[in-house]
């Protein structure tokens, strides 16, 4: 059994670029820990009723910039500890750069290259920002995002050359 003595009675909170399977790892995680899997775009579309693409498309960015704030937050309060798999841009916004790196928390940035991230954003049904040219939108929002990931990140974990459950055992590694 890896002992995870940073996490107790914190959420695990898993940041990163779209594509670098946050939502995977992120389910097999909280079995392996029994905990609740929140994924944060999941809790906007069951908040709204609305897509992620209808949002984006009908109210915009920004719009939708703000229910996922409000989607962390209402993640982040829960009293029972989780693991919470937060969509790509959630370290946009200065205010949940602030929430994510309460004590409360425990963050670990999944990473991986360009490269990797292209060859792996396959279904882009919640990813409209990907819409025209993949690859040169992730080069933009890796270039901008890099260093907030960095801001709130406890801990590291490259995703490269890992299956899904090979990252569940380095993000446990990186609880220890
Ligand atoms: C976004 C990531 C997506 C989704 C939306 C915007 C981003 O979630 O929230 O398309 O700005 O990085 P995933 O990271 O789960 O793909």
């Amino acid at each position: 059994m890896t002992d995870t003595t940073c996490i107790d009675g914190r959420h695990v909170v898993l940041v990163g670029m779209m594509g670098v399977g946050k939502s995977t790892v992120g389910r097999l995680l909280a079995k392996r820990l029994d905990r609740e899997l929140i994924d944060s775009d999941r809790m906007i579309e069951e908040r709204t009723g609305r897509t992620v693409r209808e949002i984006f498309e009908t109210d915009g960015e920004d719009a939708f910039r703000r229910l996922e704030t409000e989607a962390l937050l209402a993640g982040l309060a829960r009293s029972a500890p989780a693991v919470i798999a937060a969509a790509g841009g959630v370290v946009v916004r200065a205010e949940n750069r602030t929430a994510l790196t309460d004590d409360a928390s425990y963050v670990v940035w999944l990473s991986a290259s360009v490269d990797v991230l292209t060859q792996r954003v396959v279904n882009g049904a919640h990813r409209p920002l990907l819409d025209d040219d993949p690859r040169a939108a992730l080069e933009r929002l890796d270039a901008v995002r890099n260093p907030l990931y960095r801001e709130v990140a406890d801990g590291i974990v490259s995703v490269v050359s890992r299956s899904p459950n090979d990252v569940v055992q380095a993000v446990m590694r990186c609880c220890a």
